[in-house]
């Protein structure tokens, strides 16, 4: 089983052996460290991959899912 989970003002965690991440011409990328964790702040040096930065430039994430289902709070 797969799972992407949003980290509290932080990346997106992606949890799964059978994942992939490849760019936009289908090429994939070297998947160094398991789980996976992409930037959502926008500010890594690594991108797609989180590098931590997210705590430097003070990253605040939208809200959170609703308890009952998929549509945002907050
Ligand atoms: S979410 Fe971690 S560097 Fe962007």
């Amino acid at each position: 089983m797969t799972s992407i989970r949003l980290r509290r003002n932080g990346p997106l965690v992606i949890e799964g052996d059978d994942v992939t991440v490849v760019d936009w011409s289908g090429t994939p990328y070297e998947i160094t460290r398991r789980p996976i964790a992409l930037c959502r702040c926008g500010a890594s040096a690594r991108k797609p991959f989180c590098d931590g930065s997210h705590r430097r430039v003070g990253f605040q994430a939208d809200g959170a899912a609703a308890p009952d289902g998929d549509a945002p709070v907050g």
